[in-house]
Order: structure tokens, then C-alpha cells, then sequence
């Protein structure tokens, strides 16, 4: 075990290359807890720590994937023992600590989840950093009073990661799904998630954006940003939510003061990065149950290699990939 397998990016002056290389263990970083990785996978921000100038890792050469799932091999920490199944996100992992794309991994204690009964490796990770996402994000919007009979609930770049496990939850606890999609090609695909009205990106990212405007929704998942969220401001009805977790449509939000002042509306932030440990094992524990999307593996998550990541982050870049991609280690 000594010597393993890893996606390892490099950035010299004059280069910058991503490969699959062979790695030792002195080359991973400290950490209590020696985690044999059986799946990792495929997010937005992966995808900017493989290209030149996304802002993402801090230095080279450097091990990325900000998800991983797998069994303890050694560790220092008496809260894990060898054989332990663990799910590994967040934190630093990917970022600036070594993460999923490698068939080793060294993580703090501190960092670690153990795998909730009711979800296997490989759900865990088809569910990852995106699913705990969109389930923090419903978890979030019910806590401020959603409930299905308060009306349709939005969810914008619906064919993505956060969007296409978003849908699927709330289609299972009965919500009326809107869900809105740049893919044409793809309304089957999120009828099957459990969508009850389909509409383009452009119906929900307006040009001309009013500062209040008909109350279409009673909350949306939102991991679009952008002109997108300020359309969706001005569109939810009085005392509804939005969460808001990314910005692949964008970061600067052209709104005003009035959905918030003359409707109530509340704006709601996702982080899943920091979310607090007791906060952070609930939400697993709830994508474990009650949260558990119906279709996971059938439908929305697909299985690639470790020599098949580089393509799969350049396409989820281009807002091409659909559902989740989990990466098979072991
Ligand atoms: N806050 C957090 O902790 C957290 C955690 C995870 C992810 N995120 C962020 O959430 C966002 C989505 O992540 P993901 O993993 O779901 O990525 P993803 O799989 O690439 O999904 C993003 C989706 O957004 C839509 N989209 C892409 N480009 C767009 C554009 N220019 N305008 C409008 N819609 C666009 C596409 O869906 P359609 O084609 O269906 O429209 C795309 O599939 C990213 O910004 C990511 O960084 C944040």
C-alpha cells in the first residue's frame, strides 16, 4: 500500500498538466486517520482546481477531489478504527489538504463522518457535496416554515448536481417541483425525478427584472446565482425562502430592498463547507432516510474511472454533465 495511484495537478511557471501518477504515502499530507478511498466524485468546484486559473488550490503539486467515501486503514484517532466505513467532505479537503482523487487518503479526525446506516460507499459519494447541499438547502427552507401546502417550490439549473438531487428529495416529500433547465433535452429526465412543471433558464433570468413582481413560488433552491436569484426574488410569494449555495450562473445579484421589506422574503445562505459537525451528521443522517433520493444510482449518478475524471471535470465546467458522477478507487 505504500505506493498508489492518484489524479495529481501541477502548476510550474511554464506548465500546467493533470494526470493520474503514482504517489507514496509520505507524499500525503498529516492527519490522524488513513482512509483507503472506495469512491469519490465529480463537483463544480473539482472541476476549478483542474484548470490553470481557478482560484481553487492553494499549491502545487496537488491531489484534488473535495469528496471521498471509504474504509479506515489506520488510525491515530480513537473515535475511528480500522475497517470503519467514513465519508470524508468539506473542510480543506481538495482545497488545500490532498482529497478523494487518490487511492489513499490522510484526513483529520475532526473531518470525518462515519457512513450512516441506510446509504452504502457508493450512494454516499453519488449524493456527496452536492446532495448535502441540496438537502441542507430543503433542510433550511423548512425550518423557516416550508411545508407543501405552502405552494410550488422552484429549483433553477435543475439537470445539475445540486439541482437534480434537490428535485428528487422534494419530489419524495411531496413538494410541487418547478424545476428550470438550460437542457432542452433533459425535461424526461427531471419528469422522471419527480418535476411536476418544467421551464427555461431564461423564464427564471430576466433582462428587465421588476421590483416586485407576480409570487409564482413559495420557496426555490438556488444554486445558480446571479440575475437568476434576483429574478427569483422578486417572484416568491410573501414570507417564502430562497437558498442560495452557488453561483454557476453568476455572482453579482441585481435586487433591491423590497421582496424583503414589503414581502418578508428571507434569503437564506448555504454553506456546506463549514457547516457545524452536529449540524453536518444530522443532514448525512437525513440523506440516509427521509431525504434518500428514490432513483440515485439508477438514474441521476454515474459511475466513471480514475482515467476518466480529467474529461468529466472539463465537462462539468461547460454545464455539461447531468445528475452526479462518482469516481470508483477500489
Ligand atoms: N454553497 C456550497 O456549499 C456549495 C456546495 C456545492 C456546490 N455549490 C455551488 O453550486 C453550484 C452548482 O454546483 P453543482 O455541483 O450542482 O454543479 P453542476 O452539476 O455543474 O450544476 C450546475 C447547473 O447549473 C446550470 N447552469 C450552468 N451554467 C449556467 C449559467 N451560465 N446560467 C444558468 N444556469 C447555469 C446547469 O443546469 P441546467 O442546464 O439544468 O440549467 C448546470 O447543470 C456551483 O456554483 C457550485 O460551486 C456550492
Amino acid at each position: 500500500m505504500d505506493q498508489f495511484k492518484a489524479l495529481v495537478v501541477n502548476k510550474t511557471e511554464t506548465d500546467f498538466t493533470v494526470n493520474v501518477q503514482t504517489v507514496s504515502m509520505s507524499d500525503l499530507p498529516e492527519g490522524d486517520v488513513v482512509i483507503k478511498v472506495v469512491y469519490s466524485s465529480v463537483n463544480y468546484k473539482d472541476g476549478l482546481a483542474c484548470i490553470p486559473n481557478g482560484k481553487i488550490v492553494k499549491s502545487y503539486p496537488f491531489i484534488p477531489g473535495i469528496d471521498l467515501a471509504g474504509i479506515v486503514a489506520s488510525s491515530k484517532d480513537p473515535r475511528f478504527k480500522e475497517g470503519d466505513e467514513v465519508i470524508a467532505t468539506s473542510y480543506e479537503i481538495g482545497v488545500s489538504h490532498f482529497g478523494g482523487y487518490s487511492e489513499y487518503a490522510r484526513i483529520p479526525g475532526d473531518w470525518i463522518v462515519p457512513l450512516p446506516k441506510g446509504l452504502t460507499l457508493k450512494e454516499a459519494m453519488a449524493l456527496g457535496t452536492a446532495g448535502f447541499t441540496a438537502a441542507l438547502s430543503i433542510h433550511r427552507l423548512e425550518e423557516n416554515g416550508l411545508s407543501p401546502e405552502k405552494g410550488k417550490v422552484l429549483v433553477t439549473g435543475a439537470t445539475g448536481g445540486v439541482g437534480s438531487i434537490a428535485v428528487s428529495m422534494l419530489a419524495k416529500r411531496n413538494y410541487h417541483v418547478v424545476a428550470s433547465t438550460g437542457k432542452e433535452s433533459e425535461h424526461e429526465y427531471l419528469r422522471e425525478l419527480g418535476a411536476k412543471e418544467i421551464i427555461s433558464r431564461e423564464e427564471v433570468c430576466l433582462e428587465q427584472i421588476r421590483p416586485l413582481d407576480k409570487q409564482y413560488w413559495a420557496a426555490a433552491v438556488d444554486p445558480v446565482g446571479g440575475r437568476t436569484l434576483a429574478t427569483i426574488l422578486s417572484r416568491i410569494q410573501y414570507n417564502g425562502s430562497v437558498a442560495v449555495s452557488g453561483l454557476a450562473g453568476g455572482a453579482d445579484v441585481p435586487t433591491t430592498v423590497f421582496p424583503f421589506i414589503l414581502r418578508g422574503v428571507n434569503l437564506l445562505g448555504i454553506d456546506s463547507v463549514y457547516c457545524p459537525m452536529e449540524l453536518r451528521k444530522q443532514i448525512w443522517e437525513r440523506m440516509a432516510s427521509d431525504l434518500k433520493p428514490n432513483q440515485l444510482l439508477e438514474l441521476i449518478a454515474q459511475e466513471i474511472t480514475l482515467e476518466q475524471l480529467p474529461e468529466a471535470l472539463s465537462n462539468i465546467l461547460k454545464g455539461k454533465l447531468r445528475g452526479r458522477t462518482v469516481v470508483k478507487l477500489a
